[in-house]
Formats: structure tokens, C-alpha cells, sequence
């Protein structure tokens, strides 16, 4: 194994795998490789060759004079080659990496003419055998002359290089591939989340995804997920945890208001700390041993995503861009998500107000289309109508009087009994209503409630005369909730009713007035509770409306 003792030696045991493969071919050709490096110290060490052996040397060539011919190569930084003294010919060749020598290979082999001349004698010395036997062994274990020296100098010099280019492709080759492989889960990660990025969807549950998929591909333990309320959009600071931490939500708040907030905002950078340790007495604990935390970001902090202690090693720049890319796909859904909130606010204000308008107009009427849209909305729940029709009825009976508008105050706000004219004159009501909300796309689903509210079972309503079931479901509730709320009300004729009389009024008028089953839902109800309720300050109900909640 190589010793990774020094720079060099630790670039060379890079290279291990492919120094000893190479080792191994050239044993094949008879070659016995040597790799060292630049302090001298065999990496890959000698080993006697063959010839040694058959004729019973306990040694072969020396180290030494090998090591003195390494050191010259990674000093000079030029292949060498020389004979040794004992006749085995010694090429060698620098191993550089990243232009700089780290090493050298040497190949020592011993030579057809090594039976001859001083080396040949010395050889009888050392072995006591005569020339002859000598020459027989080495012709038997040598493939080379010394004339074979420059070519097997070039081809160490290409197969070292051949190595070497090996290694970065496979170095580079494992380095795409996790890079592709990060990349791709990140992708996939990106991809989902924006798939749940519906600006109209909730943003916990929207955090919730967020976090529960970043325990998966960061490997944490944990995963925080905190934004800072903001209303409408978030009435409260919406903090979310996933995984497996020793804290509880306080601990968490805590965490993050002392410990990561500041230092966010101080630095305006992510943070990245991989020996957190909590301040003694702070509360939290030891659970926190590593942590990575960015803030989402709006033109100022709306919250923060946190990961909590990798499961294997340490948090690193990866670990941060990815935290980043995804704290910024989340930025924009919940800025998004608040300038969405911020417009159904707006829209609610401005219906609210108009149909204020309306009720202004007569000082008897104070709350009426209010009071009508929440009975609506509750007729509609009983009904078991589903949550985008419920809305749509809770608007159409606020803005089921906005073609009032057009009708003239002093018939409007007139006192005793109205003329045939003017009667026909208030009667034009629903039609300028629909009128008026027909250029308004996101309202169409609505006016079919305005338009029919004063239609009745029996054919006598109008503007149609439509009769049962032709009436819109919309306008039987809202026509109910319309007459239930008159008759429960002050008018300028005549002082509200009494709650008995309301009831058998209404059951009365079952079948011909107001369709029977929503009497029967109406009837059904605690009507004293009910009356209370519509004349509760706080029962203006602002509903949150979305684009789904204006398709039938
Ligand atoms: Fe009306």
C-alpha cells in the first residue's frame, strides 16, 4: 500500500490502484517496477527479480543505487536510465500530477549481456558457478540487450502517462457522476416543490412539503421551516418541523430567535456552523450539534429554512446552495402567496363597501346585505353545497341589492304604499345588478344568485316569473335569506317582527314564497341563536375566495 506520509505521497496514493495494475503488467514483460517518491521512500517497493532467484542470490539489484536514480528523476524532473554495477540495466520515468512531480517509476531488468565481461565475473564470484552455467541461466531469464534500454524507456514513459490520464478520467468520471446524481435530486426536489407552488394553496402545508422533502436530500436529521406572520396571508408566525430532533416547538423558537436570526440579518449570509454548541443555561439542550440556516427573503426576512445535523459528515457549500435555491423558490411562492391574499383582501373591502353603498342609500336597511350573505352562507352549508358554491352564494347575497343603485332614493326611501310605476321601477333591481357585475369576470358565477333572489316558487316573482325548480338554487337561498332578514328588521313602514310570527309567516309561505326545503333547512336552525349572530359585530365573515371558488 502506498504510505500517504507527505504531499507527494498523498497524490501518489491516488494513484495506487493504477501503479499497482501497472506493476503487475510489466512483471508480465518481465519488468520489475519500482515507484517512489520525492523524499525517496519506496511507494511501491522493489522486489528481486526472477534471475536473482535462479541463481541463488538472496538479493538482486540494490535498493540503494535504484533510490539514488528515483531521487535524481523527481529532483530533475527527466526520465534517466543507467547500467547498475552488477549488470541489470535501470530506466526510469518522473510521475508528475498537476505539473508537478510527485514521484518516479523505475524498471529494473536484467540484460542478455550481463554473462560477459566484469559483470559476467563478478556474477561467477558472487554465484561460484562457472561462465558457462552463468551464461545458460541468464540466457534462460533475460528478454532484453542493453540496445532494448531507450525503447522500454519510452514505453514506461507512455504507459506511466497512460495511467495517469486513466486516473483523471475515472477521477472526473466519479466526480460528474455525483455531481449529476446531487444535481438530479435537486432538480427533483425544485420540481416538486413548484408543483406545490399553487398561489392560491395554504403556506403551511406548502412549509410542510418543503421541509419533509429537504430531510431526504440533504441526509439531516431535521428540518425547521419558520415565516413570519403577516396578515392577511398568515394571521400568526407559522413554524414547521420534520425528522427526528430532540426539541420541542418552544426550543425551536428559541433556537431561532436567539441563536440563528440575528446572525442571519447581522451577516445577511447563510449560516453554515458544523460544531454548533448551544450557550450552557440557554435552554436547548445539546440536540443541535450542526446546523445550516437561510433566510426567505422578500425585499425584508419573511422566515427561515433550517437543517438540522447531517446524518454522515459535515455540512458543506453544496449542502448551502441547495438550502439557498430552494429558500428562494420558496420566497417567491409565499411572496406571491401574500400578494394573492393581499388582492382577496382588497376584492372583499371593495364588496363589502359597495354593497355598504347600497344599505347607506336607507338608513332602515343598516347590515342587510351583510346579514343576508352570512344566512346565505349558512342555508348554502346546510344544503351541503360544496366550499367555492357556498362562497359564491355568500356573495351573491351581498351584492344581491347592487342594481339599487339604479333606482331612485325617493322611491327607494319612500314612505307608504309605492305607485304601479314606481313598484315596476324597483322591480328592474336584480336585472341592473347583473348588469352592473357582468364586466366583472371573476363575479360571473354570482349573478345568476342576484338575478333570480326575488323569484318565487308560485310563478308571481320577478323579473321572469320563473317557477320550482326553474328558480336557481342560488335564488331561492338568497330570496330566503332576503325576506327572512326584512321581516326580522326595522323598515321604514313598519317595526320588525316578532320571532313566532316570522316562523309561521315562513312556514306559511312554504311551496308558493320560498322553496320547502329551505324552509326546512331555515327552520331547522336555532333561530334566536341565528338572529343573534347576524346582528354580531363580528359576523362580517371575510372569506378568503380563490379562482376555483368562482367555477361551478
Ligand atoms: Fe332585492
Amino acid at each position: 500500500m502506498i504510505n500517504a506520509c507527505s504531499t507527494s505521497s498523498s497524490s501518489l496514493a491516488d494513484l495506487e490502484g493504477a501503479m499497482t495494475r501497472l506493476k503487475t503488467e510489466l512483471g508480465r514483460l518481465g519488468l520489475n517496477l519500482t515507484v517512489w517518491d520525492t523524499q525517496g521512500q519506496a511507494a511501491i517497493p522493489y522486489a528481486p527479480c526472477r534471475l536473482g532467484a535462479a541463481l541463488g542470490l538472496s538479493h538482486g539489484a540494490s535498493p540503494t543505487e535504484i533510490q539514488d536514480l528515483a531521487m535524481r528523476i523527481t529532483a530533475e524532473g527527466q526520465p534517466a536510465t543507467c547500467t547498475l554495477p552488477g549488470g541489470c540495466c535501470l530506466i526510469g520515468v518522473p510521475i508528475m500530477h498537476r505539473r508537478r512531480v510527485v514521484g518516479a517509476a523505475t524498471v529494473c531488468f536484467p540484460v542478455k549481456e550481463m554473462s560477459e565481461g566484469p559483470a559476467g565475473m563478478q556474477l561467477c564470484e558472487q554465484t561460484r558457478l562457472d561462465r558457462k552455467k552463468i551464461a545458460a541461466i541468464v540466457r534462460e531469464h533475460t528478454r532484453y540487450s542493453l540496445t532494448d534500454a531507450d525503447q522500454l524507456l519510452q514505453l514506461l514513459n507512455w504507459l506511466i502517462s497512460r495511467e495517469q490520464a486513466l486516473h483523471v478520467a475515472e477521477s472526473e468520471l466519479i466526480t460528474l457522476s455525483t455531481n449529476l446524481a446531487t444535481t438530479y435530486e435537486e432538480l427533483s426536489l425544485l420540481y416538486r416543490i413548484s408543483s406545490c407552488m399553487k398561489v392560491t394553496g395554504n403556506p403551511e402545508d406548502f412549509l410542510q412539503t418543503v421541509i419533509t422533502d429537504l430531510l431526504e436530500v440533504m441526509n439531516i436529521e431535521g428540518a425547521i421551516g419558520l415565516v413570519y406572520a403577516h396578515k392577511p396571508a398568515v394571521p400568526d408566525d407559522i413554524l414547521v418541523l420534520s425528522g427526528d430532533m430532540d426539541l420541542n416547538c418552544d426550543q425551536v423558537h428559541l433556537l431561532t430567535a436567539t441563536q440563528i436570526a440575528h446572525r442571519l440579518a447581522d451577516t445577511n449570509r447563510p449560516m453554515l456552523d458544523n460544531h454548533f454548541v448551544a450557550p450552557p443555561g440557554s435552554g436547548l439542550g445539546n440536540a443541535v450539534k450542526q446546523l445550516v440556516a437561510v433566510q426567505l427573503v422578500d425585499n425584508d426576512p419573511i422566515g427561515m429554512l433550517i437543517g438540522i445535523n447531517k446524518r454522515a459528515g459535515d455540512f458543506d457549500s453544496s449542502d448551502l446552495k441547495l438550502l439557498s435555491s430552494i429558500a428562494n423558490q420558496a420566497s417567491v411562492f409565499l411572496v406571491n402567496n401574500r400578494l394573492y391574499a393581499d388582492l382577496q383582501d382588497l376584492l372583499m373591502g371593495v364588496l363589502h363597501a359597495l354593497s355598504a353603498t347600497i344599505d347607506a342609500k336607507d338608513p332602515y336597511t343598516h347590515g342587510h346585505s351583510r346579514r343576508v350573505a352570512m344566512l346565505s352562507r349558512r342555508l348554502a352549508e346546510r344544503f351541503g353545497l360544496p366550499s367555492p358554491k357556498v362562497k359564491q352564494i355568500y356573495l351573491a347575497g351581498l351584492l344581491h341589492d347592487i342594481g339599487k343603485i339604479g333606482v331612485p332614493e325617493r322611491v327607494l326611501c319612500k314612505e307608504g304604499r309605492l305607485t304601479e310605476e314606481e313598484y315596476e321601477t324597483i322591480k328592474r333591481h336584480p336585472g341592473l345588478g347583473a348588469k352592473i357585475l357582468q364586466g366583472i369576470r371573476q363575479l360571473d358565477e354570482i349573478i345568476v344568485g342576484i338575478i333570480s333572489h326575488h323569484e318565487r316558487p308560485d310563478g308571481k316573482g320577478y323579473p321572469r316569473g320563473l317557477k320550482g325548480e326553474e328558480i336557481p338554487l342560488e335564488g331561492r337561498i338568497v330570496g330566503m335569506a332576503d325576506v327572512f332578514d326584512a321581516m326580522t328588521s326595522d323598515r321604514t313602514y313598519r317595526r320588525a317582527m316578532e320571532i313566532e310570527r316570522v316562523i309561521s309567516e315562513i312556514r306559511r309561505c312554504a311551496g308558493t314564497q320560498f322553496d320547502p326545503k329551505i324552509v326546512d333547512l331555515l327552520l331547522g336552525m336555532d333561530i334566536t341563536a341565528l338572529m343573534k349572530e347576524l346582528r354580531s359585530e363580528d359576523s362580517s365573515l371575510p372569506l378568503a375566495l380563490s379562482p376555483e371558488d368562482f367555477k361551478t
